[in-house]
């Protein structure tokens, strides 16, 4: 792998633990002002001091985030529909690997939408994006979408992921589910996943913890830390987790702890 591609990669995870706890702020891009991410500075500038990566869109990257930060980003880059559309899977690139090098990001991440009616056009985007990605060294994040009437299993997962995979992403995010080993197993690259909708906090780290011990290397979480009532709290917990290993029971004490 070459140099350039393989730092950017080495800077998304923990040296020590080789993971990451991603924060992701991308939301916007389909859903809007989402609750918690009104106003997107607000919601990143207390909690980016604890994530290991951020993944949003340039537009918020660009007017949210100081450029002083050393944090190492993942660029979402598609996009192109909008909560009001029938069809979420109707994606395509919305920013240029130009665009991404300005920025200076460590990755570019596109969402692939495996068994939804422009599955196919998914794919070549992921395609092409690590084609062009890669002529930079930049390293590119698939994210499994799934659409409203899919089934949330290891087959499907297993399937998504696996396609991304082949494809040539070098990271993958996807949704952890009953028997997540066998979508680790069947995935030669990382996989991080994500929260979904927010849960309870104990429900959010149980998660977390669940697909850590199965072989995650990773989370990349947005609603489950910033629409937490105590998102700095709920961040050092899941950051205990992912890089401390700890148990369900002590990060329901340290959140706690954290909380007051
Ligand atoms: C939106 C995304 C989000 O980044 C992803 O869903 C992670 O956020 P959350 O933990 O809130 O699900 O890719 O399409």
């Amino acid at each position: 792998m070459d140099w350039g591609l393989s730092n950017r990669i080495n800077r998304i995870f923990n040296k020590e633990t080789g993971r990451t706890v991603m924060l992701a702020v991308d939301h916007g891009y389909f859903l809007g002002p989402i609750s918690g991410l009104e106003v997107p500075s607000k919601t990143v500038t207390p909690l980016i001091e604890y994530a290991d990566s951020l993944m949003l869109t340039r537009g918020i990257l660009r007017t949210s985030v100081k450029p002083d930060n050393n944090i190492p980003i993942v660029l979402r880059v598609s996009g192109g529909t909008s909560i009001l559309d029938e069809d979420l899977s109707n994606e395509g690139i919305t920013t240029s690997i130009k665009e991404a090098v300005r920025l200076n990001a460590s990755a570019v991440a596109l969402s692939i939408f495996v068994g939804a009616s422009n599955e196919k056009e998914t794919l070549l985007n992921l395609a092409k994006l690590v084609d062009e990605a890669e002529e930079y060294g930049i390293a590119v994040l698939a994210v499994t979408a799934v659409g409203k009437n899919m089934v949330r299993d290891a087959r499907y997962f297993g399937l998504a992921c696996r396609i991304a995979a082949e494809i040539g992403a070098h990271i993958v995010k996807t949704y952890y589910c009953e028997e997540f080993e066998k979508v680790i197993e069947s995935c030669p690259v990382p996989i991080v996943i994500a929260g979904g909708k927010k849960l309870p906090e104990e429900e959010a780290f149980k998660l977390a913890y669940n697909a850590i011990q199965k072989g995650a290397k990773g989370v990349d979480m947005g609603r489950n830390i910033f629409q937490s009532e105590y998102p700095v709290a709920a961040m050092k917990t899941i950051k205990a987790i992912v890089h401390k290993g700890i148990g369900l029971e002590e990060a329901c004490a340290l959140f706690n702890k954290l909380k007051k």
